[in-house]
């Protein structure tokens, strides 16, 4: 390559790359203690971000600085008192992984030697982590894909030759908890199921899908002549952390020879704790699972991993030969058994992180959040302002919100609440709307995230409800 190529940074390099390093050093310490406001982007950035495409560039030096100045007044999930949704929060060993990944920009849609080995002891790994017996699989770019993935391996078992001949005269059904994360109303959809054949499995009184409500719903589907394809039960709901009872729902899936995927998308590393283990107890039963690491695995988006107890339920709905894509003997390609095609070295940032921090540090990083969860469970319980579920957290969302008694409109006040909250800067919380009801939903899976910071999010809180009451009398 002659250095006058375009696109090079040619004598730029070295400084360019040392200057990334100062700005990546400067944010991780910024990143260590929580912020006692927002940044907010400048009027000068703002107009800088409207500016047309330039036809010609600035010195990289300029560039990284400006790129530095949007990433500081942007909402980061990496500080530790975002507790917004359910983030990621940057894990400073899997940001490292990251650039080393895409400046090698290996694709994995082929063999690409030792990164595709190092893929696929990852995903070993990861299933040894979660206590399940991963046969095969793959890093995805999230929840929604994975799920999607397992759920087209379930439809192919259910309705052999489907992916070629289509659905026919067979109307399938996938059964989740009335609770489950949209991705598999998505997918559904998607696989020309349609969403109608969908089923809401009512839930317990503690959110958890109800095996004999599924029991029934099946018995009468199969009665009617339907073809029940999948049961997807939750490892974590995203509404408040329910885990859905794998083995009681996996006794059912085997009773009538149908596909259990879990979607543990979110809470399913709290099976690495001793603490919760239980609570998974069944998981190994399962026909797939889905797993993001860019959410309670604390490595940066996106790093989503679908395994599957045999790997042949998913060649047998991927493979395919292709002029362009030739197969050597009976070698299988990585496309033959994903859905995406051109896929990075998402493993990298994972398999890197267990060689670095080792499992126990994980398990230690995910119970620490577990007893912050508690924690804040007990302060607000405690509180005469806030109102709490009435069963404690069984992963880390802590739905709470305020109750004062002199409020007509519970839900507005809220919802002003969790506003005045985002307004003020010191913690960033979202609210979900449970059953009709304006709830606060703190969610703890960030590896940064101190017992301080939950008594800090407490007194927030506290003190803004008093603010806005005080306004509203
Ligand atoms: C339980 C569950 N499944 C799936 C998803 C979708 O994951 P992603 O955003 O990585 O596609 C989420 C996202 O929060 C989730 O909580």
């Amino acid at each position: 390559m002659s250095r006058s190529n375009p696109l090079t940074l040619g004598t730029d390099r070295e400084a360019a790359l040392h200057h990334t390093a100062q700005i990546v050093l400067r944010a991780w310490k910024d990143f260590d203690q929580a912020r006692e406001e927002e940044h907010v982007p400048s009027a000068s950035l703002i107009a800088r971000l409207q500016e047309p495409l330039p036809a010609t560039g600035i010195s990289a030096m300029s560039g990284l600085d400006l790129a530095a100045e949007v990433l500081d007044t942007s909402l980061a999930q990496s500080r530790p008192r975002y507790l917004a949704y359910i983030g990621s929060s940057g894990l400073e060993i899997g940001a490292l992984a990251d650039l080393l990944a895409h400046s090698y920009d290996v694709n994995l849609a082929l063999d690409a030697r030792a990164a595709s080995l190092m893929d696929h002891q990852t995903l070993k790994w990861l299933g040894e982590f979660l206590g399940f017996p991963s046969g095969g699989g793959a890093f995805t770019s999230g929840g929604t894909i994975s799920n999607i993935t397992a759920l087209v391996a379930a439809r192919e078992r259910a309705i052999p030759g489907s992916r070629f001949n289509g659905l026919g005269s067979t109307t399938p059904v996938v059964y989740c908890s009335a609770d489950a994360h949209y991705s598999v109303r998505r997918g559904i959809e998607l696989l020309g199921i349609g969403s109608r054949n969908l089923r809401g499995v009512p839930i317990d009184n503690e959110r958890r899908l109800s095996p004999t409500a599924l029991r029934d719903m099946i018995t009468s589907d199969m009665a009617s002549g339907l073809t029940p394809i999948a049961v997807v039960a939750t490892g974590g709901t995203t509404l408040i952390g329910a885990v859905d009872p794998i083995d009681a729902i996996a006794d059912i899936c085997e009773e009538f020879g149908i596909w259990l995927h879990i979607d543990g998308a979110y809470g399913l590393p709290a099976a690495a704790t001793t603490e919760r283990v239980s609570v998974f107890s069944g998981l190994a039963r399962a026909d797939s699972i889905s797993i993001d690491a860019h959410k309670w695995m604390y490595v940066p988006k996106a790093c989503s991993a679908v395994m599957v107890r045999d790997r042949n339920s998913l060649v047998s709905v991927f493979s395919h030969e292709e002029a362009y894509i030739p197969h050597d003997g009976a070698v299988l390609n990585a496309v033959d058994y994903t859905l995406e095609y051109s896929r990075p070295l998402r493993a990298l940032k994972l398999w890197l992180a267990f060689m670095v921090h080792g499992a126990d540090e994980f398990r230690a990083a995910i119970s620490q959040n577990l007893q912050q969860a508690q924690l804040l469970y007990d302060l607000a319980d405690a509180s005469s302002h806030l109102e709490v579920m009435p069963i404690r957290p069984s992963l880390s969302i802590v739905p709470l919100r305020a109750v004062p008694s002199d409020v007509p409109d519970l839900n507005a006040f809220n919802a002003a609440l969790c506003d005045a909250i985002q307004a003020d800067g010191r913690v960033y919380l979202s609210q979900a709307v449970i059953d009709g009801e304006v709830w606060l939903r703190p969610c703890f899976t960030n590896f940064r995230t101190t017992q301080d910071d939950v008594h800090v999010t407490f007194a927030v809180i506290v003190e803004l409800i008093e603010k806005l009451q005080s306004t509203k009398e």
